[in-house]
């Protein structure tokens, strides 16, 4: 029996769970549920990531202690996952727990002891007000490329170019709306550098990361791996670093580490049975933009103690809901509780299920093909052997099942095929899974459509209930290996046919013609596309700063004034604009940019000048896929633009506030347009 420790990413403490979340964790609980139907021991633990600046400010917005604050989103958390039938041993727990400090300090103290800790002076902006140290995420200015207004201290979301804070122009501190100072203060660095070669020797293991993802770590140990600030200067919501006075850990410390005080937790003490015993596998999950966390330094720290290390870091796709990424003005940046509202949570466990293979692919939930998928594969179909079958064999037959026809063709098909659902699941492959469940299920609807066993009834009820006995058999079985899936559902059927609880070793065993089944119970209702569309509710969020600093008053009130018709651009004469060269140009290929919430890399034909490579910042608003084959219009003689991911060569124009490129359709590329 293998043991497996399984662990999602610890989600914030500073927003409710939404619909991106969950394909994380219905991931985790389908591979959980799945293992332990096979017969593994199984630990999965996760919690909320309850430090650090940007929950401190979410308090802070929601006039609390941090504590409160965290506690207060974390019991949130632990309520959405259980709506969605995703449960964690130990209860949902957190990052800030007695536990976890303790954890924290020993790793530190590890890596300390063995020389892998160094110092020096970080130069960084500072309120003045409070004394505090900004994050690059807590001051906005202008852009000292483009001079777009009100850009984080660390990108820009007009022109894409990123840069230090220091930079920014008319900083302002997003906390108090003053302005920050330079000034320096020493930090203390994890030298990752020294874990180089065993990095890359674990990295090397067979299945610890999946083959697409191996380009990233390539370019990081080319790159050469930067020693890593590990501490803040208070005030700063997290643990204070031992011994060094008003500095505390970074919340990416202590976050990973909350992996193993989980552990301890739900194990009453005993995490060095599932860190410190090599039989166990340790499996994470994580989105794509974690991954220099999980596969550098989480190791390092792991290496410091002699923790086992991961066997693997699993990687999933993003998601995008009805092709585009969700966005909270469009209103599809959707909260799970919201989503529940509207149809039943199983319903989306299925369909993520459904869109989850090995690859780690971004996922879309496309609304009309949900609500058709649901209806038609798991009620119409492997619903529909239960509900047509269990109350015609409580008509011919008492409720008693035919002994199974082991010989029938459709139950030898329905074994071989059913027999390869379990090793689908552990190679993560659900899509798969579901796949060959839907598949069987609806070799048998035919069984029952070409047989009608209602009208055999009438002249030979014993056939009609060998016919819905292989009907019913097919469907209790593609169930009992959906149960990962559609745990609530597949339950009700346990109850129904008066079984014991589903595994993988008895998902596929007759049903006992000694023992009557029960009265039907409706085990799912369809969905409805119009209910679940009216989840859908565009907002528009206005940020402001969270408290004036002192003396700054009349700026804060300024602020929250409506705001002031911006002067009209000055004018052009027909010559400059004509400098400006607009061509058609057709998208040849878009990818999203590793490590950028915002560009999509592109590759436009503009005709006779050849082909061009530019970097879009729409990727909040648009998929890759969605651009490939679209005809836009590029400005073709712009400057080279040196970005943090590459050099961009032109401009594709697009128009509103959820900006939509530009079309040129009808175009030739490299088409001149005036
Ligand atoms: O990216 C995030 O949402 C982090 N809160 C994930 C942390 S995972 C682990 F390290 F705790
Ligand atoms: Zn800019």
């Amino acid at each position: 029996m293998a043991k497996v420790l399984v662990t999602p990413a610890l989600p914030y403490a500073n927003g409710a769970i939404h619909l991106g979340h969950l394909v994380e964790h219905v991931q985790v609980n389908v591979f959980v549920r799945a293992l332990r139907m096979a017969g593994d021991e199984v630990l999965c633990v996760c919690g909320a990531d309850s430090h650090g600046a940007p929950i401190e400010i979410a308090a802070l917005k929601a006039g609390k202690a941090p504590e409160r604050h965290a506690a207060d989103i974390a019991a949130g958390h632990a309520a959405s996952f259980a709506r969605y039938l995703c449960d964690y041993d130990g209860g949902y727990g957190t990052t800030h727990s007695e536990l976890n400090r303790q954890h924290a300090e020993r790793i530190y103290l590890a890596l300390k002891a063995q020389g892998h800790i160094t110092r020096r002076e970080v130069e960084q902006l500072q309120d003045p007000t409070d004394g505090r140290w900004l994050a690059d995420r807590f001051v906005k200015g202008t852009c000292p490329k483009c001079q777009a207004k009100d850009q984080y201290g660390d990108s820009c979301e007009v022109c894409g170019s990123t840069y230090r804070a220091t930079e920014l122009i008319d900083p302002k501190s997003v906390i108090t709306g003053a302005t920050p100072r330079l000034a320096k203060s020493e930090h203390i660095f994890v030298k990752l550098g020294d874990f180089a070669d065993r990095l890359r020797a674990f990295l090397a293991h067979e299945g610890v990361l999946h083959a697409s993802q191996r380009h990233f770590l390539e370019r990081w140990f080319e790159e050469g791996l930067k020693d890593w600030d590990v501490s803040r200067d208070g005030p700063y919501f997290g643990f204070n670093i031992p011994g060094e006075g008003n500095k505390f850990f970074y919340v990416w410390l202590d976050a990973p580490i909350g992996y193993v005080s989980l552990t301890e937790h739900a194990t009453a003490g005993a995490w060095q049975a599932w860190w410190r015993d090599p039989k166990v596998a340790i499996h994470h999950f994580i989105g794509k933009d974690i991954l220099y966390f999980h596969t550098l330094f989480w190791p390092a720290m792991l290496m410091a103690t002699g923790d086992t290390l991961p066997s693997a870091v699993h990687v999933h796709g993003m998601l995008t809901v009805n092709g585009t990424k969700m966005s909270k003005s469009r209103g599809t940046f959707l909260n799970a509780d919201d989503f529940a509202e509207v149809c039943e949570p199983q319903a989306l466990r299925y369909y993520y299920a459904a869109k989850l293979g090995a690859e780690p692919d971004d996922i879309d939930l496309s609304f009309e093909d949900f609500v058709n998928r649901v209806n038609a594969d798991l009620v119409n179909n492997v619903v529909n052997l239960v509900s047509r079958t269990v109350p015609q064999l409580h008509k011919v037959a008492g409720g008693r099942p035919a002994p199974l026809d082991e010989r029938d063709p459709v139950v030898v098909a329905a074994r071989a095929r059913l027999a390869e659902v379990p090793a689908l699941y552990r190679a993560l492959d659900f899509a798969a899974a579901v796949r060959t469940v839907v598949e069987v299920g609806s070799v048998a609807n035919k069984l029952l459509q070409d047989t009608a066993p209602w009208d055999v009834a009438r002249t030979d009820p014993e056939r009609a209930r060998h016919i819905l006995t292989t009907a019913l058999w097919v469907g209790k079985s593609c169930l009992a290996l959906l149960k990962p899936v559609v745990p609530a559902l597949v339950e009700k059927l346990e109850g129904m046919l008066k079984v014991a609880p589903f595994t993988f070793d008895n998902a596929l065993a007759p049903l006992s013609p000694d023992v009557a089944i029960g009265d039907y119970v409706r085990l799912f209702e369809r969905l409805d596309l119009k209910k679940v569309q009216s989840v859908v509710k565009p907002t528009e969020p206005a940020p402001a700063p969270l408290a004036p600093a002192k003396g700054d008053q009349k700026k804060a009130d300024h602020k929250k004034a409506p705001p002031v018709e911006a002067p009209p651009p000055a004018e052009i004469g027909i010559d400059e604009f004509l400098k400006v060269e607009l061509r058609a140009a057709k998208v040849v290929s878009a990818t999203a940019v590793e490590g950028s919430d915002k560009l999509i890399a592109v590759k436009l034909d503009v005709g006779p000048l050849g082909t061009r490579d530019i970097f879009a910042g729409l990727r909040p608003h648009v998929t890759p896929d969605a651009l490939v084959g679209r005809t836009v219009v590029v400005v073709a003689n712009l400057a080279p633009r040196k970005m943090k991911f590459g050099t961009s060569y032109g401009m594709m124009l697009a128009a509103g506030d959820v900006p939509v490129p530009l079309s040129a359709e009808g175009a030739t590329p490299g088409d001149r347009i005036r």
